[in-house]
């Protein structure tokens, strides 16, 4: 008796040229991670503001693991849109509602790459008088940067190849994958996820 042939579920983890960061590493370096930056700010409270959406499920993690108050606000910021390559400047699409004048901020973000989106953001949040303002990635991107910018706070350094998973995506998939992985070439600028 013949079987009928299943389509095979689509899996995330196929289109992937290669895990870059596993679940596991993640975990343990967001323990140690939210372990210096408890430290670092001393018995402040901090005020996080999460660059969405990529940095949503780093910013979720992360904050779980340092032990002070933090009061906690998004903003969004266009940049990349469905290209590999950021071309344009990066603007406010959706600015903060909490007050930072006089707040201790962390600043996160989920990557560091040419450092546009980072030194236009924290630019901004400086002109509202914070008492301090640091900042922090998950990944740092090597060898990308167009104007000078490096974070107070890095998750793991990693080579220049376009990746995705664990909130970042491209053309906004992939963000839900556990880990992070390097997208296939093959897979980038498909003109039907447009
Ligand atoms: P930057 O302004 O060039 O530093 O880029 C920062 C933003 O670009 C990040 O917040 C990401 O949204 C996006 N980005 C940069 N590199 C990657 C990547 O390899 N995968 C997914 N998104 C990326
Ligand atoms: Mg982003």
């Amino acid at each position: 008796m013949s079987k009928a042939i299943k389509p095979k579920p689509s899996n995330l983890h196929s289109d992937l040229d290669r895990i870059l960061v596993s679940e596991l590493r993640l975990k343990r370096r967001l323990t140690k991670l939210g372990s210096e930056i408890t430290e670092a700010f001393g018995d402040k409270e901090i005020t996080a503001i999460s660059i969405i959406n990529g940095a949503i499920f780093f910013t979720a993690d992360l904050l779980r693991k340092i032990n002070r108050p933090i009061r906690l606000d998004c903003i969004r910021v266009s940049s990349y849109r469905n290209q590999t390559i950021s071309k344009e400047k990066p603007h406010i699409l959706d600015m903060l509602r909490l007050n930072v004048e006089k707040q201790h901020v962390l600043l996160i973000d989920d990557i560091l790459d040419t450092g546009k989106t980072l030194s236009v953001v924290a630019k901004l949040l400086k002109k509202r008088k914070p008492a301090s303002l640091k900042t922090c990635v998950l990944l740092a991107k090597q060898g990308r940067r167009e104007v000078e910018f490096e974070a107070d706070f890095v998750g793991f350094k990693i080579p220049d190849r376009f990746v995705v998973g664990y909130g970042l995506d491209f053309a906004e998939r992939y963000r839900n994958l556990p880990s992070i992985g390097i997208l296939k070439p093959s897979l980038q600028n498909p003109p039907e996820w447009a």
